[in-house]
């Protein structure tokens, strides 16, 4: 008797285990990036968001930045935010892997192909940021960046 008891707990425990791993992988997206939103880099271009990249104001002082990444370049390749806004970027790579960074702020992002990158700022000082990639990405990774404008 109380070893039945025993196992039937045992086995509940494991059960309950289960159920939240199983709740975070999938429900809150803590899986490894496999799981997470992946799509063809190859039909990026016809896939939205990707198919129509640029500024959204999508709130009240918010924004959302739609951007592809590709070698060599950043698309839209010069972007205007206004100071104080929060700014959400929604990212991807149409070939292989870039970097995001933005030195001098906090912002450093890797950019896999097909996967979505999401990274959310606040520019709070005005000023011309440079966007540069900080993956190795082929012969014109050194010239890959852009501009962020912020005033
Ligand atoms: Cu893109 Cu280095």
């Amino acid at each position: 008797r109380l070893e039945e008891i025993w196992i039937t707990v045992s086995v509940g425990i494991l059960i309950v285990f289960m159920i939240i791993v199983g709740y975070q992988t999938f429900a809150l997206g803590m899986g490894p990036p496999s799981h997470k939103e992946v799509i063809d880099p190859q039909k990026v271009d016809t896939t939205a968001p990707f198919n129509n990249p640029g500024i959204k104001e999508i709130g009240d002082n918010e924004f959302e930045v739609v951007m592809t990444l590709q070698a060599f370049g950043f698309t839209p390749n010069s972007i205007e935010l206004p100071v104080g806004a929060e700014v959400h970027f929604t990212m991807t790579s149409k070939d292989v892997t870039h970097g995001f960074q933005i030195p001098g702020t906090n912002i450093n992002a890797m950019v896999m192909p097909g996967h979505i990158q999401k990274i959310s700022h606040t520019f709070t000082k005005p000023g011309e940021y440079l966007v540069i990639c900080n993956e190795y990405c082929g012969i014109g990774h050194q010239a890959m960046s852009t501009t962020i404008t912020v005033k």
